[in-house]
């Protein structure tokens, strides 16, 4: 019987055994068992009987064949591994062949790697980069690598950017004078009724750690009124143009939104419906954000509005309405070479620990929450929505931000997890709301500053 102590054993002989094992077993299936555990192999291996396996007709075998090849550091298998790759259809086994091309990190292997640059698979493209990188302050490997900065594919553009470009734009970049951690004073668990747009001419640079909002919704309640669609698309991509200037590198927004729908002008009339989420998307990434994730909050049946009930009574196709009983939490982040675990590097130890997510978290990207009912605003997060978002996307004395603050519920959660806000609320009923509740120490007022008036929040900010 086959086994991977056999398989050791006959390996280590090295007396081509293993070889005539292989060979023995070309139209068995068990052949990819003995591939798959051959473990490491020494330099010296003899490898020949596995490059016949380079054009089995089966690409499992292919593909086992060549990450063996890989292991082995040969110069010699070089020419014969290109060919392989000119020919070969499947996509992994080409980029297993480039792999193994790339790892013998000799000068050699150099004009293959530089001809593969010019396949038309990213993926094949990135791995030849991958090869090519290890030659550090080599002048040859940069001359062929700096065009691709250019290239048509995004990854690409981006491995080459951080590679040759990102240090040197960088250092023309407006820098804030705090370090990652920090924030300013001055905007510390801060509260100011106006424009968001007004407020935030007056936000350094890089202030912000996480942003967490829910945006007026397109002229479906009294406080969004706006002239059309894109109208409101185009302030909402202004605020959020913003954000991104105030957000420190490398750091989360989280969108909370939802398809709308606009009742009918009459019978004569179909309601319409804005799909937000997807139509300010685009908007964001264009302004520098970098899609991570879209998180699905759902809601129990009975809290929404029913829409299947007209369909129920007569079942005909295209009267099919469902309840919709979910809104979306879209995750960006603050577009940046630089690595999360940089992110994560900037706190001290003390912070990290103190920050570490409670057991109990959600694992999939499906939340299924109560939503809230509040007899001042209509439209309040639950405060379980906001204690995910704050405990997953920031580190304890944080400063989290949100831009619609209506009744501050993202600031008073959080208070309660140890980090600082920075709201703001354009209708003064709210903004009167938040400070009424800041009585019986929800946002705890002694700490909270709340500003009236634009010229109050500017002379707190300017010295
Ligand atoms: C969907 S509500 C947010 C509710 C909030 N998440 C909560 O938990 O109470 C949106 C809020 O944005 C506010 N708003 C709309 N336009 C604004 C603007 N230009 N500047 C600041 N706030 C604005 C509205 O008054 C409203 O209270």
């Amino acid at each position: 019987m086959l086994t991977k102590e056999y398989i050791t054993e006959l390996k280590n002989k090295g007396n081509g055994d293993l070889g005539y094992l292989v060979n023995g077993l070309k139209d068995n299936p068990s052949i990819l068992y003995v591939l798959e555990n051959m473990g490491y192999l020494p330099k010296n291996f003899d490898s020949s009987f596995l490059f016949p396996l380079l054009t089995h007709e089966y690409h499992k075998i292919r593909l086992a064949a060549a990450k063996n090849i890989a292991k082995i550091n040969k110069v010699e298998n070089l020419e014969s591994l290109y060919q392989i790759f000119e020919n070969e259809k499947d996509t992994s086994v080409r980029r297993e062949i480039v792999s193994a091309i790339g790892r013998l990190r000799k000068k050699e292997n150099k004009p293959y790697l530089f001809k593969i640059l010019k396949d038309n698979d990213p993926k094949i493209v990135c791995q030849a980069i991958r090869g090519l990188l290890v030659f550090e302050n080599d002048e040859d490997v940069k001359q062929n690598l700096e065009p691709l900065v250019n290239h048509q594919n995004e990854m690409v553009r981006t491995v080459i950017y951080k590679q040759y470009f990102a240090d040197e734009a960088n250092k023309d970049k407006p820098k804030s004078s705090l370090s990652h951690t920090e924030t300013h004073s001055f905007l510390e668990n801060v509260v100011v009724n106006g424009d968001v747009l007004d407020v935030l001419k007056y936000v350094p640079t890089e202030s912000v750690h996480l942003t967490f909002t829910s945006p007026p919704y397109y002229n479906a309640r009294d406080y969004s009124i706006y002239p059309s669609y894109k109208a409101y698309l185009e302030f909402l991509a202004e605020v959020f143009k913003e954000t991104h200037r105030i957000t420190k590198e490398g750091r989360f927004l989280i969108v909370n939104t939802s398809p709308i729908i606009i009742p009918r002008v009459s019978r004569s009339h179909s309601s319409k419906r804005y799909p937000i989420p997807f139509d300010l998307h685009p908007y964001l990434v264009d302004n520098g954000w970098e899609f991570i994730d879209d998180i699905i909050w759902q809601k129990p049946d009975y809290s929404v509005k029913n829409r299947i009930g007209g369909f129920m009574q007569h079942k005909k196709p295209l009267m099919y309405k469902p309840n919709a009983v979910t809104e979306y939490l879209m995750v960006y982040r603050k577009e940046t070479t630089k690595l999360i675990d940089w992110n994560i590097r900037s706190y001290d130890k003390e912070t990290t620990k103190q920050s570490i997510v409670p057991d109990g978290y959600e694992t999939t990207n499906v939340w299924k929450i109560d939503p809230k009912f509040d007899k001042i605003h209509s439209a309040v997060f639950p405060v379980e929505l906001c204690k995910r978002v704050i405990q997953y996307y920031s580190f304890k004395n944080d400063l989290v931000f949100d831009p619609f603050a209506g009744s501050g519920t993202v600031g008073k959660t959080a208070k309660l997890l140890g980090r600082k806000f920075f709201l703001t609320e354009k209708e003064p009923t709210y903004f009167d709301y938040m400070k009424s509740q800041a009585k019986p120490n929800i946002l705890g007022e002694f700490e909270t500053q709340f500003f009236w008036t634009m010229e109050e929040f500017v002379n707190h900010v300017l010295p």
